[in-house]
């Protein structure tokens, strides 16, 4: 079976490479997308890639895939730490759920230390940059 696979990005992540190099590292997100890809052909997975700057749409998306897809690969960015919608968004979800960031939050700032998506995931992996990422499709290639 071909695992059709769901990645999802929040806010600001879309400036990868500009963004905090010091925290975030020089990748773009499209360079974080083609690594992805490239370990999603490897796995015999297909991807579906995005990002938004807008809570609703993640939302909506979450809505609209829910039933098209094996597996969500999220990093919600910002809303981890304040979004209750797609908190709920993510309960509708049958198929596992993984948890990325590039840095670790908890060795950051309090606020970034609680995560509304962690009680949903089957895996979170955070503080490995765009390695994450590809340890997610891994673990869902292997886990599905
Ligand atoms: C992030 C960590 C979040 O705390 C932050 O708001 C982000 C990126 C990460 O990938 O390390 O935007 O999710």
């Amino acid at each position: 079976m071909t695992a059709r696979i769901l990645i999802l990005n929040g806010p600001n992540l879309n400036m990868l490479g500009q963004r905090e190099p010091a925290i975030y590292g020089h990748e773009t997100l499209q360079d974080i997308e083609k690594l992805c890809l490239a370990a999603t052909r490897k796995n015999n997975q297909t991807l579906d890639f995005r990002q938004s700057n807008y809570e609703g749409e993640l939302v909506t998306w979450i809505q609209q895939e829910k039933d098209k897809i094996n597996g969500l690969v999220i990093n919600a960015a910002a809303y981890t730490h304040t979004s209750i919608a797609i908190h709920d968004s993510l309960k509708l979800l049958t198929v596992p759920v993984i948890e990325v960031h590039l840095s670790d939050p908890q060795k950051r700032e309090n606020f970034r230390h609680f995560s509304y998506i962690e009680p949903l995931a089957a895996k979170v992996f955070s503080g490995l940059g765009a390695q994450g990422y590809i340890k997610a499709l891994d673990y869902l290639s292997t886990n599905l």
